[in-house]
């Protein structure tokens, strides 16, 4: 049973009952059709409430069962909306918590609605790219004015029930209720039941409610052109835009059946399922298959930070941001000053642009806690080190915890590229040790890879990614190999980007492709922000390790030239002191057409096409293989990679989500073209053997 029915004197009470957020699954909508039923049916009873279990009135569709036949199993949502608008007793909607989707669709089809004050209401819809697909788009503009009803669609952002309630001539709520909602809603419901006493007719339905705006063309015209601006690679807002439109433009029934073909065609669409797809493994990176989600979690009250460098700093502003005191400990008192003063200089300028209130920055700042002495951190919950790239800096780092910090803290290192298992080993408790693999600007970017070292206990794991929420990224566990899920995959990617360059682009034309693609930076722009330096000490190192593994010889000699990128005001672009705006180098121009000439390869004409697929194919091969090993436990994960830390175009779902799109038979042949090219690498384009069995079995990543 999925809501309970319970008569309070003449009114029945409804209450869906599906946690957490009461979900309108298959059961759920039932058990509301057959309360309506028996209270219809029974003659003690004059009227119904509606209202929700726990903290919620309804999160809208259960998203357990997306892709089920119950998600569309009768009765559907529509159909139940037509059973609350035949009652013949009257149905209020005490609304309560959260609101939203499907659940403000359910109330909408109430006759009467109160609510709660604080409630928040949205219809989300189109942050997966749909339309509200049960009359949202139909009803809203009836009760709110198009203006507002639009601004709510079209945002997909929560609002605040008084803040709804108090726009003028609105009839959403009918109501707000201070103090307890469900008895002054039954008290509502039976005033109500004997006003309508015998007059079924005459209960107000928001389907018959008229609308109007006094100037429609002009304000649909402005409509149309913010939503263009706004969101340029999803169809879903502009559909939200004529939605409206129709609604007041047409009949009622005309309206739903213009919604319910729009919503099935967007449902259809590749940037629908790329959304939806997002959406689904953002939730499932968070559960990591055997750390059960009721693992006890350690108790993070206070953190350290080792280092204040670029990265210490801007994990510890994470944390701050988050309420929680933070020390940074440095070596020398000027490293440290300059670590302190870089995160002041940041929340000032939030200020300035008004983002942040000086009395938080205050606050904030106030919680910062400085120190060159290592008796400062011994009482840390979580300690993360970002230290200098180097074992042996890590190593002594790594040694003083174990000696000075009190047991069962967590000890955490930001490392890019060394061994996790190696760093842990380095103390007497292992289990403590994870990566924390933060990406840089660490205050912005919402990419966390949590490195799982062999030892590393699943409680740890638990609170590190319960954390990882509160500090809100998006957490994603990877196993302990070189470069972790997202840089091991884009060094493959900078390798096509390199012998690309070497058969007949320019940085330039290369950019410009992947941005067009939909990247919020081609592979040339992003290493001159990152700086050329990192990927030159990799190859390096690489060079060693792994001499069969070509690479091009152009991104050394870019380096050899000074070139390190935006910091040394000249990368693969000329950069002009103070802008960041990258303008082609004839420099760089000419050495790569001299080491062309060098190599004795003639230049080609290469398509964009050619251009984007060798770098995503790239990402694709090296994904499979990674998550083959179980470095990632599923590919919807490396998707959550890339889309929240490397400027993956949403509306393509990831590189895995892109390819199941393309079909995993046609990314396989178009390796093999790849692999033909005498001039790539041809090894590297066998495909890896996860994708090429999911291939010959017509399956797919996600
Ligand atoms: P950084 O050079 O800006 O900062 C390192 C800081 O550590 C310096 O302020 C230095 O004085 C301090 N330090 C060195 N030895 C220390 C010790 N024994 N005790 C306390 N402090 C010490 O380097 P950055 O870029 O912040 O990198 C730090 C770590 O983060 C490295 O492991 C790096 O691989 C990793 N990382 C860097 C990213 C980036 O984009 N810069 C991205 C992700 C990870």
């Amino acid at each position: 049973m999925s809501a309970k029915y319970e008569p309070q004197g003449t009114v029945a009470v409804i209450t869906l009952d599906n946690p957490p957020v009461n979900g309108l699954g298959y059961a759920t909508r039932v058990a509301v059709a057959e309360g309506v039923e028996k209270a219809n049916a029974d003659a003690a009873i004059a009227a119904i409430v509606i209202t929700g279990g726990g903290k919620a009135f309804s999160g809208g569709a259960d998203i357990r069962e997306f892709g089920s036949p119950k998600a569309t199993m009768e009765p559907n949502l529509l159909s139940l909306i037509k059973v609350l608008e035949a009652s013949s007793k009257p149905i209020v909607a005490a609304v309560n918590g959260v609101c939203m989707g499907g659940g403000l669709e359910l109330a909408l089809g109430c006759h009467f609605r109160v609510a709660a004050p604080g409630v928040a209401v949205a219809l989300p819809e189109v942050k997966i790219g749909l339309i509200p697909g049960a009359g949202g788009t139909q009803r809203l503009p009836r009760v709110l004015g198009v203006e507002t009803a639009l601004n709510v669609i079209v945002s997909g952002e929560p609002v605040k029930s008084e803040m709804l309630a108090a726009v003028p001539g609105q009839k959403l709520f009918d109501q707000i209720i201070e103090g307890d909602l469900l008895p002054a809603a039954v008290a509502y419901a039976a005033a109500k039941g004997s006003e309508y006493a015998g007059k079924a007719a005459t209960l107000p339905l928001v389907r018959n409610l008229k609308v109007s705006h006094p100037n429609p063309d002009a304000y649909f015209q402005f409509a149309r052109n913010m939503v263009k601006g706004m969101a340029k690679n999803f169809p879903a807002p502009a559909k939200c835009v004529d939605a409206v439109e129709v609604a007041l433009k047409r009949k009622f029934d005309d309206g739903m059946v213009y919604e319910r073909e729009t919503f099935m065609a967007l449902m259809m669409t590749p940037e629908c399922k790329a959304l939806r797809h997002a959406f689904l493994a953002e939730r499932a990176a968070s559960k990591i298959p055997d750390v059960p989600e009721d693992t006890p979690q350690r108790s993070i009250a206070k953190v350290a930070v080792i280092g204040a460098g670029t990265m210490g700093g801007g994990i510890s502003m994470n944390f701050l941001n988050a309420g929680l005191p933070v020390t940074m400990l440095e070596t020398k008192q000027e490293a440290l000053d300059r670590g302190v003063a870089t995160i002041r200089k940041n929340y000032e300028a939030q200020v300035k642009k008004g983002k942040l209130k000086q009395d938080k920055l205050d606050a904030r700042m106030a919680l910062l806690k400085p120190t060159l002495s290592y008796a400062d951190v011994a009482d840390a919950d979580l300690v993360i080190e970002a230290v200098f790239e180097e074992m042996g800096v890590k190593e002594a780092v790594f040694k003083t915890l174990d000696e000075v910090v009190k047991p069962g803290a967590i000890l955490a290192s930001n490392t890019s590229t060394l061994d996790v298992d190696q760093i842990a080993s380095f103390t007497k408790r292992p289990q403590d040790v994870v990566g924390l693999h933060f990406f840089s600007p660490a205050n912005v970017m919402k990419l966390l890879e949590v490195v799982r070292g062999k030892a590393t206990a699943k409680d740890v794991l638990a609170t590190v990614m319960a954390t990882a929420k509160k500090i809100k990224k998006t957490a994603v566990v990877s196993g302990v190999c070189d470069g972790f899920i997202g840089n091991r995959m884009i060094e493959q990617y900078s390798r096509q980007a390199g012998f690309l360059l070497e058969e007949g682009c320019t940085p330039e034309q290369v950019d410009k492709a992947v941005e067009k693609f939909g990247f919020a930076m081609g592979p040339f722009r992003m290493g001159d922000l990152a700086g050329n330096d990192i990927g030159w000490a990799i190859r390096k190192r690489r060079y060693v390790e792994k001499p069969g593994m070509r690479y091009s010889k152009t991104a050394d000699l870019l380096c050899e030239m000074g070139r390190y990128g935006q910091k040394t005001g000249a990368g693969w672009y000329d950069y002009v002191a103070g802008k960041r705006d990258a303008r082609p180098s004839a420099a760089v121009v000419k050495m790569i057409e001299d080491h062309r000439a060098a190599l004795g390869v003639t230049a080609r004409k290469i398509s964009d096409d050619e251009i984007v697929h060798r770098l995503v194919y790239a990402l694709v091969n090296e994904g499979a293989k990674i998550v083959e090993e179980g470095i990632a436990s599923r590919a919807s994960d490396i998707d959550m990679v890339y889309l929240t830390g490397y400027g993956f175009p949403l509306h393509r779902g990831g590189p895995m989500c892109y390819a199941d799109t393309v079909g995993l038979f046609n990314v396989v042949q178009t390796m093999k073209k790849f692999a033909a090219n005498p001039l790539d690498d041809a090894s590297f384009w066998q495909p890896a053997p996860l994708l090429a069995r999911l291939a010959a079995e017509g399956k797919s990543f996600t």
